[in-house]
């Protein structure tokens, strides 16, 4: 299997010193941020909106990638390909014309990324994997860092990966939720790309090390 990415989640980090841990990333061995934007009603949850994203931006020298959480995501394709991301991820969920969606976020200049709930099937994509950048299998219900895996998340991205050979795509597979230790290289064998970590790294008392740690599993 291929090497594996990591993308540690700010949600996870501690706001008062944002600015340190945007640079902990940086110096780090991990691949991209991930930036989580909820908005209270498509999750029973509010994060951070764009004034964040725009500081953490001026900071970040990797990759941003960033999940919406929100209903209506067209409404901001803009502004987030202004702000400087390089992939705008919107859920299958929250999408009524999804292809239009992500024409759009091509169009911005963006990497366009579909999110699928813990109970939307990855099949629901064979008609426009071609059309995908990057899907994002949520490996917990969104909404909130620091949940247990849900286990069934192997087999979806089993599913997928077969779905991305088929149709000769080069769509990334991330994971998104409770990815730890024990469960990294497990998941990179079995097909994913892209893992997502946000309480594992930053409630590690030396981060650098945890991240260091977890690429060497999955590299
Ligand atoms: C959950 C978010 C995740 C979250 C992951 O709704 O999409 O990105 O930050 O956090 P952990 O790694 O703690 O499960
Ligand atoms: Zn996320």
């Amino acid at each position: 299997m291929g090497k594996g990415l990591l993308a540690p989640s700010l949600l996870a980090a501690d706001f008062a010193n944002l600015g340190r841990d945007v640079d902990m990333v940086n110096q780090s061995e991990a691949d991209w941020f991930h930036l989580d934007i909820m908005d209270g009603v498509f999750v029973p949850n509010i994060s951070f909106g764009m004034p964040v994203v725009k500081a953490i931006a001026q900071k970040a020298n990797k990759t941003l990638d960033v999940h919406l959480m929100i209903v209506n995501p067209d409404r901001y394709i803009q502004t987030f390909a202004d702000l400087g991301a390089n992939y705008l991820t919107v859920h299958y969920e929250a999408c009524t014309h999804l292809h239009r969606t992500l024409q759009a976020i091509k169009a911005a200049g963006m990497k366009a990324g579909v999110a699928l709930n813990p109970h939307t099937s990855v099949h629901l994509l064979e008609d426009t994997i071609a059309d995908i950048d990057l899907v994002c299998l949520m490996s917990v219900n969104p909404g909130f860092g620091g949940q247990s895996f849900i286990e069934n998340t192997y087999a979806k991205v089993a599913a997928l990966r077969e779905i991305i050979e088929k149709k000769g795509t080069q769509t990334l597979i991330e994971i998104d939720g409770g990815v730890q230790a024990h469960n990294a290289k497990k998941l990179v064998d079995t097909g994913a790309d892209v893992l997502v970590a946000g309480s594992f790294v930053f409630n590690s008392d030396q981060p650098i090390e945890t991240i260091k740690d977890l690429k060497a599993q999955i590299a």
